[in-house]
């Protein structure tokens, strides 16, 4: 049976968040929307869930090359509030796979210091799965050479949502003056409460959407639209947009001088 796994924000949320901008020119903070495993399972005649299985081996190139690339944050995109909406057999398929991929990952993760977080609305999540995601947040706590970030039911609406209504418990519980909600208050509630906002959105396949992902967070990214699909996008490719970020000029709505 799901469950529900309330947060306490003023807990988890105080003071942790990191400012995002990169000491080098480099982004630290990557996001990124991994489409095209259907397309790639489909061209090869074969079920979409193959492609989505070559899609998990591309997580482990690409969180591998983060170190050495300067990467401090990756945050991936690996099942959406909309998802629900593919076959059962599909749906099946993926959650078997975050199994699978948990399972057989914490280990390794382990050992190469990155620190895995999950953000979206566990709720409708099985409760198996659940709990793996629960230990491999807690086995790799201490861990801080890579941030990784897996939205699994995510969706930035419903993200906001869920926020907005704990930030209105606050205020109807006296916890919080409506005068303090401002643009620093909000983002404490957000799942993503102690990540900097991505510097970069990565999204392979060709198509050029946001699909509801980091809405708020990414307000400033650099966006990088490739034709890639996910399966085949490699370290090299990664490599090459995080230098093409390093040549654009940033200004947040300033100008420079
Ligand atoms: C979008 O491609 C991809 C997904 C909905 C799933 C992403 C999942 C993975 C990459 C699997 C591994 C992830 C982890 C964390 C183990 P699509 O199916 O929409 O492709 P299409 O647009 O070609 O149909």
């Amino acid at each position: 049976m799901a469950r529900a796994t309330p947060r306490d924000i003023s807990v988890t949320c105080d003071s942790a968040v990191e400012t995002s901008s990169a000491a080098g020119r480099g982004p630290r903070h990557v996001a990124i929307i991994m489409d095209g495993n259907g397309r790639w399972a489909t061209m090869r005649g074969r079920p979409r869930l193959f492609g989505h299985h070559a899609g998990a081996k591309r997580v482990r190139e690409i969180v591998e090359a983060c170190p050495d690339l300067g990467v401090k944050y990756l945050t991936i995109f690996a099942f959406s509030t909309e998802n629900w909406k593919r076959t059962q057999v599909e749906v099946a398929g993926l959650m078997s796979l975050f199994r699978r991929y948990i399972t057989r990952e914490t280990r390794q993760l382990c050992d190469e210091g990155v620190r895995v977080r999950f953000i979206g609305d566990r709720v409708r999540l099985d409760a198996k799965l659940v709990s793996l995601m629960d230990t491999l947040e807690l086995m790799t706590a201490q861990n801080d050479k890579v941030h990784l970030t897996i939205a699994l039911n995510y969706g930035s609406r419903d993200e906001v949502a869920r926020a907005t209504k704990r930030l209105a418990e606050d205020v109807a519980q006296g916890r919080l003056d409506p005068k303090d909600v401002d643009e620093e208050t909000l983002p404490k509630y957000l799942d993503t409460c102690v990540l900097p906002d991505p510097d970069l959105v990565i999204r392979t396949s060709g198509e050029a959407r946001i699909s509801n992902f980091l809405l708020w967070q990414s307000a400033y990214a650099e966006y990088e639209f490739v034709d890639t699909l996910w399966p085949d996008f490699t370290r090299a490719e990664f490599a090459r947009l995080l230098d093409s970020y390093s040549a654009r000029d940033r200004r947040f709505g300033a100008v420079t001088v």
